[in-house]
Order: C-alpha cells, then structure tokens, then sequence
C-alpha cells in the first residue's frame, strides 16, 4: 500500500501538519510518499491520497487546487482525504467551511475534509500579510493541535488497513 500526503504551505505551518500525518501513517507500515503539491506528475501509483494546504482569504492555495484541478479525475478513483490549515485564536476563527471545499469534495468524492487550526507568526510574514492580519486583529501564535492531527491520521490509517493499526 503507498499512500501519497501532500499540502501546500506557505508559511511552513501546513507543512508540518503534512508531516504529522505522514509520519502517523507510516506507524502502520504503508509506505507513504511526501512531497510538494507542484511536484505531484500523476496519482496513479497511490491507493489513497491525502491533500491539504493553508488557507489565505478564504481559498487554498494555488498549487493545492491545481493538483485536484489537473488530477481529478484518476482522485476520483481512488479514496482521498483534504484537510486545510486556517483558524487562528480561541475559540479558532474564521469558524465556517471554506467555500471551494464541498464541491471539490463532490468532484473527486473525497472521503473527508478536516480544517485544523493554524499558525500565525508575525515574524514570517511579508509587509502586506502583516498589515492584513493586523487590520483583521488577528492574533498570533500557534493554535496546532498535533494529537488531533495524529488521531485524524490515524482514522484514515484504519480505514486503508484496518488489521494493522495500534492508533
Ligand atoms: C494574509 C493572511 C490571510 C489569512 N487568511 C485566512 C483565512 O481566510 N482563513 C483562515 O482560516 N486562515 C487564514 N490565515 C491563517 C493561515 O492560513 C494560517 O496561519 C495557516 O496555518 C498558515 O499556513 P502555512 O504556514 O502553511 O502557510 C491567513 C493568514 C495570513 C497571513
């Protein structure tokens, strides 16, 4: 079983989700590929894939839609998870699902999408990032939860090889 987790990332944060949960699903043996959303060329080879980015005004970013965008169709065939990196604070806001994701999930029918919370660190960001998230006064920090993020990993773990988890 190979099992392909890739997210797109601006910041970083997302991408440590994506390793999170690849190396979660490692624990129960299946090989799992991680790598960049631009460098996927095709998903024939993966009996399952995992695909999430972070989310900027509200929309993903660019390489992570592409890749659903350009590899619809062979996603359809096989079962594939979403999840999205975003809210920030606590309770986490912005609160609501994302606009793209129900009809990309009805397009590929992905099995699920998950939104976690994110990070905001003031010190990665450009001018302009800055300026936004300080006119949203938006607060910074990092509202990861990596045993939420492991739990999730570990569900979709089961679903693939059910006799092989100790999630
Ligand atoms: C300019 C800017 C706009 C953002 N817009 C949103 C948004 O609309 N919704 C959301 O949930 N999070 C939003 N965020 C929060 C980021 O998505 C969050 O911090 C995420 O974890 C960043 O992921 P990355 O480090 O992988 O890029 C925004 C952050 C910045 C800097």
């Amino acid at each position: 079983m190979r099992v392909l987790v890739t997210a797109a990332s601006k910041h970083g944060a997302t991408a440590e989700i994506a390793d999170a949960i690849a190396n979660k699903i490692r624990e129960s043996d299946i090989t799992v590929d991680r790598v960049l959303p631009e460098t996927v060329l095709a998903v024939d080879a993966y009996d399952a894939v995992i695909i999430g980015s972070g989310v900027y005004a509200g929309h993903w970013l660019a390489p992570a839609r592409s890749l659903v965008d350009h590899h619809a169709a062979a996603l359809a065939q096989r079962p594939v998870w979403l999840f999205s990196s975003g809210p920030i604070g606590d309770p986490p806001k912005p609160a609501e699902e994302l606009v793209e994701i129900a009809p990309m999930m009805e397009r590929i029918g992905a099995r699920g999408h998950r939104i976690f919370p994110g990070r905001l660190d003031p010190t990665t960001l450009g001018l302009v990032e800055r300026a936004v998230t300080a006119a949203l006064r938006a607060p910074h920090g990092d509202y990861r939860d990596f045993t939420e993020i492991r739990a999730w990993a570990a569900e979709i773990a089961a679903a693939l090889k059910p006799a092989a988890v100790g999630a």
